[in-house]
């Protein structure tokens, strides 16, 4: 997969790609992420990417230009060849009009082969570009953020787990929590004594049905009490 994100603020990226498992899914080549600042892409002489909001009110807007022209620069093409023109390739606004980022949407937002985030800023963007430039509005919360990177740094991490290949244990995503609309099971390590608070005994058997008959029954329990939401599919 390739991962492209347009920001004013590329160095907040840095420590984030650069540590843990999204370094070694670059490294091991099954992502690759450019970082642009959408400065370079302004054609004022100050570089300037915001202006005041026609009709007035408070705060500034992202120009359209700036981005389209990230955009374009990036795919190679004119604006309007490109959106909904590949169904591999998404351009994402993150914003929090989006629709909410949950583990369905990462999932399927991990069979694209490229992902091209536009971070947003000040008030937000023009309108023009969620009308014509995006393929989708992502919202990481019904809460507002000074800008979109944190949000692009959610979505990359979640995404990039599902990408063949980049965690080392397959299984570890089929028993998290919302598969299956459940939460997974509480997980204990040693010691299995622990100032007296100690593991339940089943998992110290051996007994791998029973263990397994055990953590089916504790996600049920434990979801039923902390999402019967999920049970009922409405965390899709
Ligand atoms: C201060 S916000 C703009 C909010 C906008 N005035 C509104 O009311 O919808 C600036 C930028 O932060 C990002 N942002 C803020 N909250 C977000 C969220 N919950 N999810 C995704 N992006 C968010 C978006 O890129 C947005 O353009």
């Amino acid at each position: 997969m390739r991962i492209d994100i347009i920001t004013i603020f590329p160095k907040m990226f840095e420590a984030v790609l650069n540590e843990s498992i999204i370094k070694r899914a670059q490294r091991k080549g099954k992502v690759k992420i450019f970082v642009h600042n959408l400065r370079d892409y302004s054609l004022d002489k100050h570089r300037k990417v915001d202006d005041r909001p026609f009709g007035g009110g408070s705060g500034m807007v992202m120009k359209p230009e700036p981005i389209f022209r990230a955009v374009e620069s990036i795919l190679g093409k004119d604006y309007k060849k490109i959106q909904g023109n590949s169904s591999k390739t998404k351009v994402i606004l993150l914003s929090p009009q989006g629709k909410i980022l949950n583990h369905q949407l990462v999932k399927k937002l991990a069979k694209n082969r490229h992902l091209i985030l536009i971070c947003g800023h000040y008030e937000g963007v023009d309108e023009r570009v969620r009308r014509y430039l995006i393929d989708e509005e992502i919202s990481i919360g019904d809460y507002i953020l000074t800008g979109g990177e944190l949000p692009a740094m959610v979505l990359i991490d979640s995404v990039i787990r599902f990408i063949p290949g980049v965690l080392g244990d397959k299984k570890s995503l089929k028993i998290e929590s919302f598969e299956y609309n459940l939460l997974e099971y509480p997980q204990y390590t040693r010691p299995a004594n622990f100032r007296g608070m100690k593991v339940p005994k089943i998992l110290l058997s051996g007994d791998h049905k029973r263990i397994k008959e055990y953590r089916e029954k504790e996600a049920l329990k434990l979801t039923l009490n902390k999402r019967p939401d999920l049970l009922l599919g409405k965390g899709d």
